[in-house]
């Protein structure tokens, strides 16, 4: 198995180019998923364990990246808990059946029956894994970013229900933390059960809070998972969008690595965190820039990372569904070649 993604991940890699995957790698940019995605809506492919199989290794046929996502969704817990997930072609997530009220949280279904839900994830896991020549990635979302889906029902643009419960009544507003970072962390504990070799944790919408409320509502459970996989020893990646702002807080937790917003400044955040690896944090729209532009913001990354033993080459956020494939093969080809 190529080795660079999990030395990179302890702060090993003694290679001159950095290990490079990307959020998203499988997704619609990519001709052979969009193939997939016109025979099957996008929740059969995350439910059914050889689609799902089948859908993570779709990059591959295209570049060789040096670690497998597993294609899943981290809004899988909606479906678990039986809120009527579904993804509307124009609008994305839609939750049927949002979370309002105390007694909904009270109500929800037992963890034994929402981890037998998402089996067929776990299952995936073992049809892949055979299959890869590089570490795989799970995945799950942390609390704080699952809350906002499933009381909002869809992405907002402020998370005004989310932030108004939460200030409300933060009592109840922690016990579905609560039940949803065990929910979390079972399925964790069952991903790495059937065979992940690291887990990336994404807490996307935390950039919407406070210092204060960051520590209180998304911190502390990242930690409470944290605390419950450490015994596993696998590397945990934490990702968020405002990673930049809130990532001495975030190095608090020890994962293996920081997944950076493209707003951080690379070099400064070595500086800020010696002992952390980090991974990021090109922003995806660079990808749309022509092949002179998009080399020499390639290069100006890797020349300000070189020789990182701990540095992950990566996007700031996900690869959009408009990209052009050739510029993810120049992006690759760049950073190996390095
Ligand atoms: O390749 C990979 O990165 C692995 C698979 C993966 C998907 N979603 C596939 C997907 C992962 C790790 C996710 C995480 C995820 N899902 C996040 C956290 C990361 C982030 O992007 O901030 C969030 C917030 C979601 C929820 C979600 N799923 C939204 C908001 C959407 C709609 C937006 C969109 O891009 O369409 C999805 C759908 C989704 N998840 C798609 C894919 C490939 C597109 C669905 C399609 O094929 O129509």
């Amino acid at each position: 198995m190529s080795a660079l993604f999990l030395q990179a991940l302890k702060g090993e890699n003694a290679s001159a180019a950095p290990p490079v995957w990307l959020m998203r790698q499988a997704g619609r940019y990519l001709p052979n998923y969009r193939e997939l995605r016109a025979r099957y809506d996008f929740l059969s492919l995350c439910c059914t364990a050889e689609l799902a199989a089948k859908v993570t290794l779709t990059p591959f046929d295209y570049f060789p990246l040096d670690a497998a996502i597993l294609f899943s969704d981290i809004l899988l817990i909606a479906q678990a808990w039986q809120r009527g997930l579904y993804f509307a072609e124009a609008s994305g997530p839609i939750i049927d059946k949002p979370i309002a009220t105390q007694s909904d949280i009270e109500q929800l279904p037992s963890l034994e029956v929402a981890l037998g839900a998402v089996e067929s994830v776990f299952h995936a896991i073992t049809l892949v894994k055979p299959q890869l020549s590089v570490p795989l990635l799970g995945f799950a979302g942390a609390p704080f970013t699952l809350a906002s889906y499933l009381i909002e029902g869809k992405s907002s643009p402020n998370l005004n229900k989310t932030k108004q419960w939460m200030m409300s009544a933060p009592h109840s507003f922690h016990q579905l933390l609560e039940k949803i970072a065990d929910f979390v962390i079972g399925f964790l504990k069952g991903q790495i059960a059937a065979g992940v070799d690291a887990i990336q944790l994404f807490d996307t919408w935390a950039l919407h809070l406070a210092p204060a409320q960051f520590n209180e509502f998304c911190l502390a459970y990242l930690e409470k998972i944290m605390a419950a996989l450490r015994s596993a020893n696998v590397p945990v990646i934490v990702f968020c969008k405002g990673s930049s702002v809130y990532a001495e807080q975030l190095a608090t937790l020890k994962p293996a690595a920081i997944s950076m917003d493209h707003l951080a400044d690379m070099p400064k955040m070595r500086k800020l965190l010696p002992q952390t690896g980090l991974q990021g944090n090109l922003d995806p729209s660079v990808l749309f820039a022509e092949k002179k532009l998009l080399a020499r913001q390639v290069q100006a990354l890797l020349d300000v990372m070189r020789g990182d033993p701990a540095y992950i080459f990566n996007l700031g956020h996900g690869v959009l569904p408009q990209t052009p494939l050739a510029a993810v093969q120049q992006l690759v080809e760049l950073v190996h070649g390095y």
